[in-house]
């Protein structure tokens, strides 16, 4: 048998991942402490690869890793055709739109300048609602551009609202719902559809029960 070869992110998600797996019985191998970035679980047949959280799309778009484990906001921006498989039981937060608390942005001026990470589905969101911006990309520490007028709002992931609280931001405004969920590769699906059905129907069964 072919080993199924399975793309982690690192960081949080990971580790959330790693503790549904041992539920199943599958990953015991995974030593998220260890500098290692693959792991191989021989009883199962399966190849666990550590990956940053926003390259687990591309390995699983190129067919180097069958499936995948990823958040919804990494899967929206890459806007790549893979199966999305299954929603997972954890770890759901929002993509919103957040500005100075009190500050009244106007949302009608006629260039928002929108800081973030996620410039695809900013830009997406605002078209559809006829809204020019322009968008300032950032890689991380997102909440400080408001604060430091860089942008009038950012788009940016909310989980328990802390970072912006910390910031002196507020919510303006949901845009969707993040979850994680297993997408898989188009290809590889077909062929490992057996071993992949497999590993989904313990994970509905432990949710189930
Ligand atoms: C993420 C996200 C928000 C924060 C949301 O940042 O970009 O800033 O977490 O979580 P909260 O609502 O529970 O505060 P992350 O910690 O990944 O850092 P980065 O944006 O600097 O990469
Ligand atoms: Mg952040």
């Amino acid at each position: 048998m072919d080993y199924l070869t399975v793309a982690f992110a690192k960081g949080r998600l990971g580790e959330q991942s790693a503790e549904l797996f041992n539920k199943i019985g599958i990953g015991h191998c995974l030593d998220l402490k260890s500098r290692k970035l693959v792991f191989i679980d021989e009883e199962n047949k399966i190849k666990f690869m550590l990956l940053k959280n926003s390259d687990v799309v591309t390995y699983v778009d190129n067919g180097v890793a069958d499936i995948g484990i990823v958040g919804m906001d990494m899967l929206k921006e890459s806007r790549s055709d893979v199966y999305q498989l299954y929603n997972l039981p954890f770890g759901y937060c929002n993509m919103s739109i957040a500005g100075m608390k009190g500050a009244e942005v106007d949302r009608n001026k006629s260039i928002l300048r929108v800081a973030t990470k996620f410039t695809n589905s900013a830009k997406e969101y605002f078209e559809s609602r006829g809204q020019k911006i322009e968008i300032i990309k950032l890689n991380g520490s997102v909440e400080l551009a408001p604060v430091l007028g860089l942008s009038d709002v950012i788009v940016d992931i909310v989980e328990t609202g802390n970072t912006l609280r910390a910031n002196g931001l507020e919510v303006m405004e949901e845009m969707f719902e993040i979850n994680p969920l297993i997408i898989a590769n188009r290809i590889g699906y077909k062929f490992k559809m057996k071993q992949i059905d497999g590993i989904i129907e313990k994970i509905r069964n432990l949710e189930e029960a």
